[in-house]
């Protein structure tokens, strides 16, 4: 989605922004633009479509010169990606500028108003309304402007904005998408997320909703919307930009495969004592509260819905207490039945995703408890969720999630065993063995990591298909499914997911000579069905690739090529055939040549609906 760096200071502002632009590049954009207070009349503006390093050629044509500015990175909403349609957006004569997340949801209506009066509109933007209202209000002061601005705009937005008359101020605002102002020495800056200036400072103010900001080079004055100061504690960022960057891998994506090991240990380290004990008691899941629960739903988007999908699987199958799942887009406008018996658990690696964080509101409207499991402390919907958990990933900065999925699996099941051990499902020695399962998972993905090489020449054989087929059984279809979701994201190859016995109804019509179907066959209790949907596909001319767990040697009778993962129980092979899913759309993506980081269209946070 779109990202925002502004910086003032006593050094060049250009450098900050664009270097803060290119921390912000992996959440996915399709221009950049940036405006600078050069000391002229007007600001100095320069915006380009495509890449980052399309605006810095430019830059390094026209430098610009000051110590004050805002960059953004656009992810097209309204209009097309063009250089005109990016931010920042500009009045006539270009002394406000403004550089804005989100989007102004009455901007029709207030460009004609703005029309009327003899404004003119040269984008297709909802932002440029903000640039011309702005102007309408503006009496020499930047702050009172902005104040009368809010007033009237509805919708979205976390909004950058300069004036060139007063230079010695940025004034910013949010209203539902993420602000931080970061806090430097002799220096200060606006961005949409922290690695934008983890560079230059670990204090950070997170802004909330409704408030407005103005940020000077010594000074920080956070406010209400009707300008009344509001305090607020300094957050130190814990992380640091080695977490945020490649360490000798070549994309993050493969950085972020390989961590896995480390983060499942340290999601499970995060609720479990030396004792093994869970402990989920900050989240209020007390057996008191679980009792008195009528309904359970979890509600997420893209791959966190399908952990989701993995996550009622594993309470159902624990506790035996039923569990939705939904998409939350879904979710909030299809008036689900939710009273304050209802838990609902929302799952979002940002923490930003608009659709979910709107789901839980809606929920919370009808007096459900929410507890969220995120990656992103301080994110949004960790500041509205009733508890939250979160998960240990660190930065996830790849657009395709892979370790945010696995450690939001892992904090599930920790929720499955501690739930069915509150209500008695399990005994006590059962509970700790499923703790050492979820441990010794450590060395099963570490193995399952060695065979990258194989899966690279796997990739190489199917690149030029046009579709893949997915295919599972229970568990496995749900592993499937996200199998489906990473190569489609990142491959471009049409890949689908299906339930194995669901194929005859329908799907199996497209199973021709040379089409790959992928299918996971480690549920022992569906191992046989599941070899008999292999003997489909494959009469059909099917090209196989299985996975399956070590010992199962008669798959490779039926199956193209077999991956074996470590015969773990069956309710724990999720974890490992999907490094094998993980590292097939990697290698799939890589090899087709395609910038695997930053697919096509697609954002790493999506912060509109
Ligand atoms: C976007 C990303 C997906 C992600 C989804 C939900 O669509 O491209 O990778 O799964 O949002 O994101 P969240 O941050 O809420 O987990």
């Amino acid at each position: 989605m779109c990202g925002i760096v502004g910086y003032i200071g006593s050094q060049n502002a250009q450098d900050f922004v664009i270097d803060g632009l290119e921390k912000l590049e992996y959440r996915g954009y399709d221009s950049a633009g940036i405006a600078v207070n050069t000391g002229k009349d007007r600001f100095e503006i320069v915006k380009k479509v495509g890449r980052l390093q399309n605006l810095e050629d430019a830059l390094k044509e026209h430098p610009l010169k000051g110590h004050s500015g805002i960059g953004h990175t656009r992810w097209a909403t309204h209009g097309k990606p063009s250089d005109v349609n990016s931010h920042p957006h500009f009045n006539k004569d270009k002394t406000l500028v403004v550089v804005h997340n989100g989007i102004i949801e009455n901007y029709l209506e207030l460009k004609k108003d703005l029309q009327a009066k003899g404004y003119e509109f040269i984008s297709e933007t909802d932002t440029e309304v903000v640039a011309h209202l702005l102007d309408s209000l503006y009496e020499g002061d930047l702050l009172e402007a902005v104040k009368k601005s809010l007033k009237i705009i509805k919708g979205a937005y976390a909004l950058g904005m300069m004036s060139i008359s007063e230079p010695d101020r940025i004034i910013a605002a949010r209203k539902e998408s993420p602000l931080i102002v970061g806090l430097g020495k002799g220096e200060n800056f606006i961005a949409s997320d922290i690695p934008a200036i983890l560079k230059y400072t670990r204090d950070v103010y997170l802004i909330e909703n409704n408030e407005i900001v103005e940020i000077k080079k010594d000074s920080v004055k956070i406010m209400d919307t009707e300008g009344n100061e509001v305090s607020r504690d300094v957050t130190h960022v814990e992380w640091d930009m080695e977490a945020a960057s490649k360490g000798g891998y070549e994309y993050f994506m493969e950085k972020e495969i390989y961590e896995q090991p480390k983060v499942l240990m340290e999601t499970l380290n995060s609720r479990v004592d030396e004792n093994k004990n869970i402990n989920f008691d900050d989240a209020g899941l007390t057996k008191e509260y679980l009792e008195g629960v009528r309904s359970i739903y979890i509600v997420a988007c893209g791959t966190a819905y399908h952990a989701g999908l993995v996550g009622k699987y594993i309470i159902e199958k624990k506790t035996r207490i039923k569990v939705d799942v939904e998409v939350a887009s879904e979710f909030r406008y299809r008036n689900p039945v939710i009273d304050d018996k209802t838990l609902i658990i929302v799952l979002s690696q940002s923490g930003e995703t608009l659709d979910t964080l709107e789901a839980m509101k809606e929920g919370k409207r009808h007096g459900a408890k929410i507890v969220a499991i995120t990656n992103v402390v301080g994110s949004s919907i960790a500041r509205e969720a009733d508890h939250v958990i979160y998960t240990w990933a660190g930065p996830e900065i790849a657009v395709a999630s892979t370790k945010a999925y696995s450690t939001q699996m892992m904090i599930l099941y920790l929720l499955a065993i501690d739930m069915a051990y509150k209500f008695n499902k399990i005994t006590r020695e059962e509970y700790e063995h499923d703790i050492n399962s979820l441990y010794d998972l450590k060395e099963h993905v570490e193995k399952v990591l060695e065979h990258s090489e194989n899966v690279e020449k796997a990739a190489a054989k199917i690149l030029d298909q046009h579709s893949i087929f997915y295919l599972g059984r229970g568990l496995d279809y749900m592993i499937a499914v996200e199998g489906a979701l990473k190569s489609k994201e990142i491959s471009y190859i049409h890949s689908e997911a299906f339930a194995s016995g669901e194929l005859k109804h329908g799907t199996i019509a497209l199973i021709d000579e040379g089409v790959p179907v992928v299918i996971n066959v480690t549920q022992s209790d569906l191992f046989d069905k599941s070899v008999s949907n292999i003997k489909e596909v494959a009469a059909r001319g099917a090209y196989v690739i299985a996975i399956a767990k070590e010992g199962n040697t008669i798959v490779e009778e039926v199956a193209d090529e077999v991956f074996y993962i470590p015969a773990v129980e069956d309710e724990y092979t999720g974890f490992l055939s999907i490094i094998i899913h993980q590292l097939l759309a990697y290698y799939l993506s890589k090899l087709k040549g395609n910038d695997v980081d930053k697919p096509r269209n697609l954002a790493k946070s999506v912060t509109v609906e």
